[in-house]
């Protein structure tokens, strides 16, 4: 059978890297847009056996460029999100224009599906500029493309994160680590291959539902997610509760950053539980497979935050 062609925006982060790779292993071709071929390329390229990955570099605002790479596209997903704002890369523009724009053109190119990654959460953060852009731009899509399934994970992590891997770095350095709102928001962490398994399920075996949130098997809060990288690198830190109001004044130091540890926006979201909310179908409704622990996912690739670094390493299965 004649392999589909999907097109992928946002293809080169974590979950697009593990996506490219779920596709075409499964008989589907790929094309990644890019901003930066030169420094995106490697690690795009590899993702794929030779002849299932075009890579293309461009703006994802050429509409020009994008009206091209619709025209022979199949599937269309949309990975492009940001956490903060840095001059023209607005989340207005990039959670609400961007999707409005490509989500037309799946409609004008009548393609069979689109799917585009939102967040899980963003309907009870009503204070956070992130959520109501994403909750903003999952409106328009569905207002231009009835074929779209709109994915809501929870926290996503792999070895290729900057969420596991930047709280690891950060717990090895420093001897007390704060936490804001003493630790108590709860997440569902889903660990990336299975998030990305389940996408080329939605995919391949036609899934219709328009909103599916996506969480792990575990409930936790961000103080046992600490706990728990803390065990896997062996090492004892104090978890000191930080007072909003200090937490408030260094995110806005950070801020001035090109790449800020913590935005007050993201404290904002922090007070949220990041868990599944029961409002739409989930994962656990349909034969997806996303039951691969946090704990037992971590300890394969924490052991070089270990003090011995790899030679640290326990055999793991
Ligand atoms: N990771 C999580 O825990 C998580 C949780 C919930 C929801 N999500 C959502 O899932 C999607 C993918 O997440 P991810 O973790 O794979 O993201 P990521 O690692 O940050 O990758 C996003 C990609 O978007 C591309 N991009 C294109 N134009 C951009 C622009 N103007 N500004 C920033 N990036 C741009 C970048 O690729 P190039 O540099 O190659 O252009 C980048 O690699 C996002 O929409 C995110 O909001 C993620």
């Amino acid at each position: 059978m004649k392999p589909k062609n999907c097109l992928i925006f946002g293809a080169s982060g974590q979950i697009g890297r593990n996506l490219i790779r779920s596709l075409t292993k499964n008989n589907i071709k790929v094309t990644a847009l890019t901003r930066n071929i030169h420094q995106k390329g490697y690690i795009l390229k590899t993702q794929a056996n030779p002849g299932y990955l075009e890579i293309v570099e461009g703006s994802i605002f050429d509409y020009e460029l994008t009206k091209k790479l619709f025209s022979n596209a199949d599937i269309c997903v949309n990975l492009v999100g940001i956490l903060f704002e840095k001059g023209k890369n607005t989340f207005n523009n990039i959670h609400v224009e961007f999707p409005k724009m490509i989500s037309k053109l799946a409609s004008i190119y009548k393609l069979e599906k689109f799917v585009h990654l939102s967040a899980l959460g963003i309907e009870s953060a009503e204070d956070s500029i992130y959520a109501q852009s994403k909750l903003k731009g999952e409106k328009e899509i569905l207002d231009n493309f009835g074929r779209t399934v709109i994915v809501r994970p929870s926290i996503v992590y792999s070895v290729d994160d900057n969420f596991t891997t930047q709280l690891m770095n950060l717990l090895r350095l420093l001897p007390i680590f704060p936490i804001y709102y003493n630790g108590r928001t709860k997440f569902s962490p889903i660990y990336c291959s299975d998030l990305t398994n389940s996408i080329r399920k939605i995919i391949t075996d036609d899934i219709k539902e328009n909103i599916i949130e996506f969480a792990g098997p575990e409930e936790m809060s961000f103080k046992d997610i600490l706990e728990k990288l803390l065990l896997s690198i062996e090492k004892k830190r104090l978890l000191l509760p930080m007072p909003i109001s200090i937490a408030r004044m260094t995110a806005k130091i950070f801020e001035l950053l090109p790449k800020p540890l913590i935005t007050n926006d993201q404290l904002k979201l922090l007070k949220y539980d990041n868990v599944l909310s029961g409002k739409h179908k989930s994962n656990n409704d349909f034969d997806f497979d996303c039951s691969s622990r946090f704990e037992d996912e971590v300890n394969k690739y924490s052991y070089m935050w270990k003090n011995e670094g790899e030679y640290s390493k326990k055999k793991v299965n």
